[in-house]
């Protein structure tokens, strides 16, 4: 099959188009014929090497996480997943196998899921790594609810765009950072209150927007560009910062939350919690409860430039790579 494969960790150009074995499947898992997959941060993280601390690589090494496609193969023991249904996955390539940049991957069955026929592979594929990790922040750590007041830091990225409609749905008001030109992209999004974190101060806004205290703060962005916001929250609220595995990164002093009575709670996505928020994505989204993204599409071939564009932070929801548009929409 054909695949963006990398023979060693380095900088994008690493990433080159090579013919390599098709995977098989093997008891509980399926093969799913790619039609687009998404790239995340996590991808060019991949290819750098950050992931060695959860699993051991094996080169050529395939990155990517999400894809939507048609079910190729189905192994032993898999049931309610048949040959040729339209699926969504987060795939394999958190467990250390080889990664959706490719004609094929392999899918444990329980991160499989059938999409609706009017949904399309191009938007189911954004879901699965984004999506999931804002149902995580927004309702398994931060319990949105309505009437509560939630800001999530960096609302225009592909975690942020889903956090924003996550907090909406639960009937909560949402505060969003971005710059100014995505005020347009988040508001559609269903964003309350969008601030400019380039001009002026942002903990002023969100003071003044929420005068009693903010309930719960996703923070996306890291890298220290949060670390007051304790200072802007009631007592009893939640941060939920999403990890982004950037080394010595600033946090917020534990100290100080305590003192503001803040929980601060580490957020990454969850393996076990992986299909019942997928399932829940696919159905919210199936039901017009959200929308996806907004995408920026680009053949397989130029997973490079992809990658060059999502590590300079800026990219406005997310890029999806075309690997067999024959698959249909
Ligand atoms: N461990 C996990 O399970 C997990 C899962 C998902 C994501 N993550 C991590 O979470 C982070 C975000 O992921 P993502 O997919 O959402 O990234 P992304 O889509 O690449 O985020 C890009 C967005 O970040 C915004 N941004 C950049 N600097 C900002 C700032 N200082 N303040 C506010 N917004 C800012 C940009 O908006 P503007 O252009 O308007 O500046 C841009 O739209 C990454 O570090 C990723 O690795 C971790």
């Amino acid at each position: 099959m054909r695949a963006m494969v990398l023979d060693d960790f380095g900088g994008p150009e690493v990433l080159h188009m090579a013919e390599i074995e098709r995977p098989a499947a093997s008891p509980g898992n399926v093969i799913v014929q790619v039609a687009y997959a998404a790239v995340n941060p996590a991808d060019w993280k991949a290819r750098e090497g950050w992931l060695s601390r959860y699993f051991q690589y094996t080169f050529p090494f395939v990155v990517g996480f999400d894809s939507a496609g048609v079910i190729a193969e189905v192994g032993e023991g898999v049931e309610g997943l048949a040959v040729g249904d339209r699926v969504v996955t987060p795939g394999n390539q958190g467990l250390g196998e080889r990664g959706s940049y490719a004609e094929f991957v392999r899918a444990d069955a329980e991160r499989v899921v059938k999409l609706p026929d009017h949904v399309s592979l191009s938007d189911a594929a954004t879901l699965p790594t984004a999506g999931m990790t804002a149902w995580e922040a927004t309702f398994d750590v931060g319990q949105a609810a309505p009437g509560k007041t939630v800001v999530v830091n960096g609302g225009a990225g592909g975690t942020g765009s889903f956090a924003i409609q996550l907090a909406k749905m639960a009937g909560a008001s949402v505060a969003t950072t971005c710059s100014a030109h995505n005020f347009d992209y988040v508001t559609r999004l269903g964003a309350d209150h969008p601030i400019d974190y380039r001009q002026g101060n942002v903990y002023d806004s969100i003071r003044e927007w929420a005068p009693n205290g903010v309930d719960l703060v996703v923070d996306t962005v890291g890298q220290g560009t949060f670390v007051d916001v304790v200072d802007v929250m009631k007592r009893g609220g939640i941060v939920a910062p999403i990890g982004t595995l950037i080394p010595d990164e600033p946090a917020i002093d534990p100290a100080r939350a305590a003192a503001a009575g803040v929980s601060v709670i580490p957020t990454i996505s969850q393996f076990p919690n992986q299909p019942r928020q997928l399932r829940a994505l696919v159905d919210a989204l199936a039901a017009g409860k959200i929308s996806v993204p907004d995408q920026t599409v680009m053949p397989l071939a130029e997973a490079a430039e992809a990658h060059r564009l999502v590590q300079a932070g800026h990219v406005r929801g997310k890029i999806l790579l075309v690997v067999d548009e024959s698959l249909g929409q």
